[in-house]
């Protein structure tokens, strides 16, 4: 098929999924436009690029099955806070129940205002989720990997082993296979925390945590990194910092000090990119790949952090907007949002890609487009 003849099944295909989109549209994108959307989390193969970031919208297996059914690529569970064998959580502050969220406008894009934090049932509740993710996962029905935040010390402080050893080794054997896939959150609102005021403190839990998770069960890690209140050329040394985990997330949202909120949108994007593409003084980060979050509204958003590394991106802000706001008529909020992501005709992800061909900077490859071709060449394999 042509390329404009691609864009005239486009616009078809945008109008006939309002009403329903397939489960496996990824297998619908290859057939219909020769384009293989498939995307990697974690090391792990996905149909798509598209995710579920950590929060209130991966709290419970009735939002999973739902993700599921819509055919999301992954989600990552709400965090979950570490505790020891007592009980005991350091971090405790950030196990609080609040309920209510706000969508609302910011700088011209959508955020979620919300004051609460981790995860506030049981820890046993949290290990029957993390079951009910790995059955999703074998089945083939959706990756869902747990997330925790574990304990952070001052500088001079040691960490708190116990919470480590406990939280990873229940962890690992409700997940009942090896590796044990896991996000560690560093959050935004840390942020605003006093903790985060001490660039060395923020460095050395970025070098130090991933051995602390390792020693207590075979574990490919993903660490989920903030935005500090530091410049841009800080969140690269972070980043460098880094380098033990398998992949980064970059960046969780930004902390408005006077509201005392984390927040999203225009802003939260605008500043992951320039970071992302900021010239680094040495070497690339290391090994570890790249999956993007941050204010993705578009397809478009998706394939600026593709060409800056990101192998698949975790939207949240995103799954959550008023229903009127999505194009599609039909389904669920996930599926409306995978719909727009992917089929809009001017911004969606296959639109953005066959506007590369056109330009000259996306070739086939064995008659294809891929994805994954939009990464630079040292992102490509990780
Ligand atoms: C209400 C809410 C709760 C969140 N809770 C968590 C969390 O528990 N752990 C985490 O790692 N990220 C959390 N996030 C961050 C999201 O996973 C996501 O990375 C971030 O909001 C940026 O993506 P977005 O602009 O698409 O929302 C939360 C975000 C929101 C809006």
């Amino acid at each position: 098929m042509s390329n404009s003849d691609s864009r005239a099944s486009l616009a078809k295909d945008f109008e006939r999924f309002k009403r329903d989109l397939p489960r496996d549209f990824a297998a619908h994108v290859r057939d219909t436009y020769r384009i293989d959307l498939s995307g990697r989390y974690l090391g792990e193969s996905l149909p798509h690029p598209i995710g579920k970031g950590s929060g209130q919208l991966s709290l419970n297996t009735g939002q999973l099955e739902t993700d599921a059914d819509a055919g999301l690529a992954f989600a990552v569970l709400k965090t979950v806070i570490a505790q020891d064998g007592e009980g005991t959580q350091s971090m405790a502050a950030w196990a609080i129940h609040e309920t209510r969220m706000k969508v609302e406008r910011r700088s011209g894009g959508w955020t979620v205002t919300w004051k609460g934090r981790g995860w506030d049932r049981s820890f046993e509740d949290y290990l029957g989720l993390v079951r009910a993710a790995r059955d999703l996962a074998r089945a083939g029905r959706l990756l869902a990997v747990p997330s925790v935040k574990y304990h952070l010390p001052r500088l001079h402080e040691p960490f708190r082993f116990e919470e480590y050893a406990f939280t990873t080794r229940a962890l690992a054997r409700a997940w009942d296979a090896s590796p044990l896939l896991l996000e560690k959150d560093f959050s935004p609102t840390l942020a605003g925390d006093a903790l985060s005021d001490e660039k060395q403190q923020i460095l050395r839990w970025l070098e130090e945590v991933p051995s602390c998770i390792r020693d207590h069960a075979a574990v490919r890690l993903a660490m989920k990194l903030m935005n500090a209140r530091f410049d841009d050329g800080f969140q690269r040394e972070m980043m460098e910092a880094a380098a033990g985990a398998d992949a980064l997330v970059v960046f969780n949202r930004l902390y408005d000090p006077t509201l005392g909120v984390a927040y999203g949108g225009p802003e939260l994007s605008d500043r992951n990119l320039r970071v992302l593409g900021f010239p680094t003084a040495g070497a690339d980060p290391g090994k570890p790949s790249l999956c993007g979050t941050g204010n993705i509204s578009s397809g478009r958003l998706i394939v600026e952090y593709a060409l800056l590394g990101c192998s698949s991106v975790q939207l949240h802000t995103l799954f959550q907007l008023p229903l009127e706001a999505y194009p599609a008529t039909h389904g669920s909020r996930t599926q409306r949002a995978l719909h727009a992501l992917v089929f809009e005709p001017r911004d969606g992800l296959i639109a953005v890609m066959l506007e590369r061909e056109a330009a000259g900077s996306l070739a086939r490859r064995g008659g294809e487009l891929h994805f994954l071709d939009l990464l630079p060449d040292a992102y490509r394999s990780r």
